[in-house]
């Protein structure tokens, strides 16, 4: 089976009726809302808070219900992929774009169990993927140089025909060679006027399911 697609099936059986489910984004997660469908149409019971417009289609395709995020006052579950995962369950998140969604939904669940494959466990975030940072368009180009100020290189998501996040905002794809110290930089990055948000996530994944060759492997933090 596929490596994403095992680790999302994994993830789903820790959702029980009567929960709010963080709904995450990108190629991983779909699994996750696939199979959330086919236990809905089972019988689970459960309603579901999209972290992007995107996600938000593929849960009316699959049969899961939304509620908006400000209708609960928590999230007990949050499935979502990641980019990078570290050995502290730090994460670089965001190269679809969604971070900022994904971050306040993240921030706002009980539990956020990430599912990666194999090829997203590093030993420090920056070493295979750029930083994503959801940024104003006003004076994005002196936000570019204050971010480059911090040690990466920064290129617009989309270049020429710049993405554009389901905020409005723009994305800066950074990469650092080794972001040895991710807390430190977190203070830094948002020390910077016209950030919105960045991919870092800290202290927020509290489960990591990993796809691999023979099957899953799950990890947890507490
Ligand atoms: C979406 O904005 C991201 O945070 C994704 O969760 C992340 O990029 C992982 O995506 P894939 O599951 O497609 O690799």
């Amino acid at each position: 089976m596929d490596k994403k697609r095992a680790a999302a099936e994994r993830a789903v059986e820790f959702v029980q009726s009567g929960m709010v489910v963080g709904l995450g984004t990108g190629s991983t997660a779909y699994f996750a809302i696939e199979a959330l469908g086919k236990r809905i149409e089972e019988g689970l019971e459960i309603a579901g808070v999209a972290t992007s417009s995107g996600t938000e289609q593929l849960a009316v395709k699959f049969g899961v219900p939304l509620v908006p995020l400000d209708e609960v006052k928590l999230v007990d579950v949050t499935i979502d992929g990641a980019d990078e995962v570290d050995p502290q369950f730090n994460l670089i998140k965001g190269m679809g774009g969604a971070l900022l969604r994904e971050k306040i939904v993240a921030y706002a669940s009980l539990e956020e169990i990430i599912i990666v494959d194999d090829s997203k466990l590093v030993d420090v975030l920056g070493i295979r993927s750029p930083l994503p940072i959801e940024v104003a368009p006003f004076g994005h180009k002196l936000t570019r140089i204050a971010l480059e100020g911090l040690g990466c290189q920064a290129r617009l998501k989309g270049g020429e025909k710049p993405f554009m996040t389901d905020n409005g905002n723009l994305v800066y794809e950074c990469k650092f060679e080794r972001i040895e110290d991710p807390e430190f930089l977190e203070i830094e990055i948002h020390l910077i006027p016209g950030v919105i948000e960045s991919g870092l996530f800290i202290d927020l994944a509290t489960k990591v399911v990993i796809g691999q060759e023979n099957g899953t492997q799950l990890r947890e933090r507490y």
